[in-house]
């Protein structure tokens, strides 16, 4: 839990200095993506960017996503029209669920806001159970505040 915790630390400093000399977000949600990614070895790490009534894939990392999400649908569409974090421990259990990996089992999307509006989602996959937890859900709120 601790190394954790210094493992997001470490990355929240990294991260403001790389997002703070560029302004495309996009540029710098594929840098975010690349940086989680590599430092905590998920199975797939990206974003799905607000397009009118849908989420379309964005920047990430893993293997071959689906590209559009509709509002309400899959964690990801739950956790925009929720606007909060979703934590799922196991996806076959959650209803709903978008299956883009057979592999993955447990998952975490966090909205990503600008001026208090959803513009993306930070979704992230793992190939373990309950993988992601309370401080996860801290520093990535706080990592999406950053973009
Ligand atoms: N599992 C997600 C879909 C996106 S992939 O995991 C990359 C969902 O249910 O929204």
């Amino acid at each position: 839990m601790k190394e954790k915790e210094e493992k997001y630390k470490e990355l929240i400093t990294q991260i403001s200095a790389l997002v703070a000399g560029e302004t495309d977000e996009i540029a710098n949600m594929a840098n975010v993506a690349a940086v989680l990614h590599e430092t905590f070895g998920f199975w797939w790490t990206g974003f799905y960017r607000v397009e009118k009534e849908e989420l379309v894939l964005g920047p990430f990392q893993g293997p071959i996503a689906c590209t559009r999400i509709p509002f309400g649908k899959g964690v990801c569409g739950t956790a925009w029209a929720k606007a909060e974090t979703v934590i799922v421990p196991d996806v076959h259990k959650f209803a709903g669920h978008i299956a883009c990996s057979s592999a993955s089992n447990s998952e975490i999307v966090v909205p990503v806001r600008k001026n208090g509006k959803i513009k993306a989602v930070l979704d992230i996959d793992s190939t373990a159970f309950d993988t992601f937890d309370e401080t996860d859900r801290i520093y990535l709120e706080q990592i999406a505040d950053l973009l």
